[in-house]
């Protein structure tokens, strides 16, 4: 595609990159886990053709998990009538057809979830069915904690807003709420350290201790490039200045904890009036393990609806633990009903959008997005764009083996300077790709504990430790 960057993409056979690591060993853990899933559910079926799929299903997923493990041919996606179906399958042809370890990370990575989900699409019975559901709600069950110290600050941050209405404008008002934009933005990065596709090196106990206040304070000095500021300033010029609409985006990642972050990122945004709307971008199949498809919303709104009933009904794996889960206090549920509350209300009053697009599933990076001319133009409409988690920024940076000093800007293409985007990446570091470091800075990190020293691998920027908060003024 002329719309591609030259510089070389990571590639799975590149055994000092974390594709060669997620190539050889997740993606096979993944698809174990995807099996189990449907295998839990085929076996609670009564309908017979139902079954009956549901084990074909589970055949085909098999014979996924081998194709990879062997380095067989990538095969042609089936078509299940998805226009994105032609382009996953041209851009097989064009790589050579080629099997799973020589090919580029990012490409191959989107092809297995798009392959696991034509199993599904293609079925009678079974088409709506995410494997990653049961795992995406546990794991938000049990943020609880981090849940619930958050519900609480929202609602100390949403009261004491509203006390100081009448400040608003004077120079103590707009650093408050500087100071509040940039703890709003942080929780909403953080919340990103927690996908459920690195379960498979991370506990939960790992997983909550990266989720409470205690642990981003300590997390800042991780910030390694922070363009919070430009983000802040293009939203209060926006407001400064009378801008009747002023609209922020967020492609969103993960489902469950990330996307309960996002919302309070979002209701800070309305409620402050730093945005007058919200659009939400989630992802059209099960993708990427944790990320949020439509049905998530439903269900995160559910859980936060009934949160006694959500917190204190026995889940399977306690029922066969014999465990009971602690009940929530009336302050815990009436924090909680607060947030539910407060979102409830901006959604009747239209400031919430959930607008999904296949283009967020294709297989190619986020180089290619001008040529969706319908979607640009959407997001060109907003203040600002912000991009959630690895992926995304694996997307925006097309997975290219930048040098770390290039400028953000420039590694993120035809996305950059002139595109008409405002841009800003929230990612923690889940791969090899990094821009935008201080000259030096690299080298300083792979010379700390675990960062991979003279290994050659920067393996600092593997574990969700470290951040970058990339800002691009594409106005
Ligand atoms: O497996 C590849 C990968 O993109 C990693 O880089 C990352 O660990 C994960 O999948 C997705 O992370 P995120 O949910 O932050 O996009
Ligand atoms: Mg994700």
């Amino acid at each position: 595609m002329e719309l591609d960057t030259k510089t070389p993409q990571y590639m799975n056979n590149d055994e000092k990159s974390f594709a060669y690591v997620s190539a050889r060993d997740r993606w096979p853990v993944i698809i174990t886990g995807a099996i189990d899933d449907t295998y839990r559910s085929v076996s609670q079926c009564d309908d017979p053709a139902k079954l009956n799929e549901g084990k074909t299903i589970v055949a085909e997923l098999a014979s996924l998990k081998y194709e990879l493990q062997h380095d067989r041919q990538m095969t042609p996606l089936r078509d299940d009538g998805e226009p994105d179906i032609a382009g996953y399958n041209a851009e097989l042809e064009k790589l050579g057809n080629p099997t799973w370890f020589n090919v580029p990370w990012l490409f191959s990575e989107c092809y297995l979830y798009r392959r696991i989900s034509t199993s599904f699409s293609l079925s009678t019975h079974w088409k709506q069915y995410d494997i990653f559901s049961r795992q995406k709600m546990a794991t938000f069950r049990s943020s609880r904690p981090a849940v619930l110290e958050l519900a609480a600050r929202y609602k100390d941050i949403i009261t004491q807003m509203n006390k100081d209405k009448a400040k608003k404008g004077t120079p103590e008002h707009d650093e408050a709420e500087k100071i509040l934009f940039h703890e709003m933005c942080e929780i909403c990065l953080w919340g990103n350290a927690t996908d459920l596709s690195l379960l498979t090196s991370l506990t939960y106990e790992d997983i909550q201790k990266l989720q409470g206040s205690e642990a981003r304070k300590a997390s800042e000095k991780n910030i390694i490039v922070n363009d919070l500021e430009s983000a802040y300033q293009v939203l209060k010029k926006a407001r400064d200045e009378g801008k009747a609409e002023r609209r922020v985006d967020i492609v969103l990642d993960n489902a469950g904890f990330e996307l309960y972050v996002d919302l309070i990122l979002a209701g800070f945004l309305l409620s402050s009036g730093l945005a007058t709307q919200i659009v939400l971008h989630p992802k059209s199949i099960p993708w990427f393990v944790s990320d949020v498809v439509p049905q998530d919303f439903a269900d995160l709104l559910s859980a936060l609806a009934q949160p006694k009933k959500f917190y204190e009904t026995q889940s399977e794996d306690e029922k066969l633990q014999d465990k009971t889960p602690e009940p929530l206090s009336d302050k815990e549920a009436g924090d909680l009903a607060f947030l539910f509350q407060e979102w409830g209300q901006q959604y009747a009053e239209g400031q919430f959008a959930i607008r999904p697009n296949r283009f967020w599933t294709h297989g190619g990076s986020f180089w290619r997005l001008p040529a969706e001319k319908e979607l640009v133009d959407d997001l060109k409409t907003s203040e600002l764009v912000i991009f959630k988690g690895d992926l995304n920024y694996r997307k925006l940076t097309a997975d290219a083996a930048w040098d770390p000093t290039t400028p953000f800007t420039e590694a993120i293409g035809p996305m950059g300077p002139g595109s008409g985007v405002n841009v800003l990446a929230l990612r923690t570091c889940k791969a090899d790709v990094v821009v935008g470091l201080r000259a030096g800075e690299d080298e300083r990190i792979r010379a700390t504990e675990g960062g991979g020293g003279d290994s050659g691998i920067r393996k600092w920027a593997w574990s969700g430790k470290w951040a970058v908060v990339s800002y691009s003024g594409g106005k």
